[in-house]
């Protein structure tokens, strides 16, 4: 790839649909930085949970985000948000957090506080050499990036979701979450006109990135 060719690519879809996996493959493959936009709703929900706030009081998650310094730091090919001096790890895949976050990530001021950080990784990626940047979640294509280069949409079906969770040892009640994140007023999880519809129900992690790494290519052309 030449270096004049930084790109975007979106993926949006539902809990367990293989964004994550994909997206750390693709990155790999194409020298790309990985932002994963659900952990950074996630390490909010932990943060808020730990000051005791309950999720539904938003108008003290409002007052806690007044004060709250967030920035980012490198590991490897990913970029992940820290709050304060603190970088969350495996504490914000807990069950209490995966219970809580649909709730808090449908908060508009939650969104406001997220959208310009989440936009800003591009300079973070263009000032760290990569060649473009891959950012998952659910409103990435749509309102994050809706000029993203490439888009795509992954799908798989709900039992096999299920057994991927179960698998990673995760607690994690997925049709709840993805009915908040689709009902919810602001940037609802959609698949929208444009974004690549990928089913991965079929087939392997391998066989994921191969056809998204066929149609970057193709396109790149
Ligand atoms: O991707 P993950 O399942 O870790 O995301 C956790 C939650 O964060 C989602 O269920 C959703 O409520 C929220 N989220 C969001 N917008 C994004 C990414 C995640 O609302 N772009």
């Amino acid at each position: 790839m030449k270096k004049e060719d930084f790109i975007i690519v979106a993926i949006d879809g539902g809990a367990a649909s293989g964004k994550s996996s994909t997206s750390k493959i693709l990155s790999d493959r194409l020298g790309l930085l990985y932002v994963n936009s659900g952990s950074h709703y996630r390490a909010l929900t932990w943060a808020i949970l730990q000051r005791g706030i309950p999720p539904h009081r938003v108008d003290k998650i409002e007052a806690f985000l007044k004060f709250l310094e967030v920035d980012y730091k490198i590991k490897g090919r990913e970029a992940h948000m820290t709050l304060g001096a603190c970088v969350p790890a495996e504490e914000i895949r807990s069950p209490e957090v995966n219970q809580a976050v649909s709730t808090i990530a449908a908060i508009r001021a939650v969104r406001k506080f997220l959208l310009p950080r989440q936009r800003s990784y591009v300079e973070v990626a263009r000032q760290h050499a990569f060649d473009g940047l891959i950012m998952e979640g659910r409103d990435v294509g749509t309102v994050i990036f809706p000029e993203a280069d490439f888009r795509f949409f992954l799908l798989a079906d709900e039992a096999e979701r299920t057994r991927r969770r179960q698998w990673e040892g995760q607690v994690d009640s997925i049709r709840e979450r993805d009915r908040l994140d689709k009902e919810r007023k602001t940037a609802p999880l959609i698949h929208s006109e444009g974004a690549i519809k990928v089913d991965t129900t079929p087939l392997t992690l391998q066989e994921v990135a191969d056809k998204l790494t066929g149609i970057i290519l193709a396109g790149k052309k």
